[in-house]
């Protein structure tokens, strides 16, 4: 379902000969020009981002309605964590949501690349807060689960959305 996404996106913009799948969520063209390049890397990142969010699902199913199981939540942190030290590879390409019109609809702030370290701290809080999660689900501690998935979406995802990412685009 996923490759399938990413398929139909690498051929509407016709990069599918360079398109090659590093990992399960994240595509790259090999060579592209600077434009689809740019095209190619705004549909990577969210492709990343929406692997983030699914398995954020996981989790917060798990801690507000006890669905799944607790091992099936601490590997869904660990997936983010790992999602997250693909922040700096996934967002090196600058496209920004003010050249919308040509690289795709996105949410990416300017200072993304302006503050380029400032946005990898981000990043490794999501990592560090990742691990804390999927700790926190290891120990069964029904009370640090919650505390620590407090922490989880307003350090690790709202830290960063808040400061670098901007308002929700239609369609
Ligand atoms: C290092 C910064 C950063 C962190 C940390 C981060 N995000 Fe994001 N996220 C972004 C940016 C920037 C965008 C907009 C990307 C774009 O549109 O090009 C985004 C977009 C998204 C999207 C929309 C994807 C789409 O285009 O449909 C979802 C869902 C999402 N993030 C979920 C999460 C969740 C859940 C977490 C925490 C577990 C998280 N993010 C952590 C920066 C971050």
């Amino acid at each position: 379902m996923l490759r399938k996404t990413i398929f139909a996106a690498a051929g509407a913009f016709a990069i599918t000969a360079g398109a090659l799948l590093v990992s399960d969520n994240l595509v790259r063209p090999s060579h592209a020009d600077g434009h689809g390049a740019k095209v190619a890397a705004v549909k990577e990142r969210q492709e990343a981002m929406k692997a983030v969010g699914g398995n954020m699902k996981i989790i917060a199913e798990f801690v507000k309605d006890s669905k799944g199981s607790a091992a099936e939540a601490a590997a869904a942190a660990r997936k983010i964590g790992e999602i997250a030290t693909a922040v700096p590879d996934v967002f090196k390409v600058e496209a920004t949501l003010e050249e919308m019109d040509t690289v795709g609809k996105n949410r990416a702030k300017p200072n993304i690349w302006s503050d380029w370290d400032g946005f990898l701290a981000r990043g490794k809080v999501l990592e560090e807060e990742s691990a804390k999660m999927a700790s926190a689900l290891d120990g069964g501690d029904a009370g640090a689960i919650q505390t620590q998935f407090g922490a989880f979406g307003k350090e690790g995802c709202g830290g960063c959305h808040e400061t670098y990412r901007g308002p929700k685009v239609d369609g």
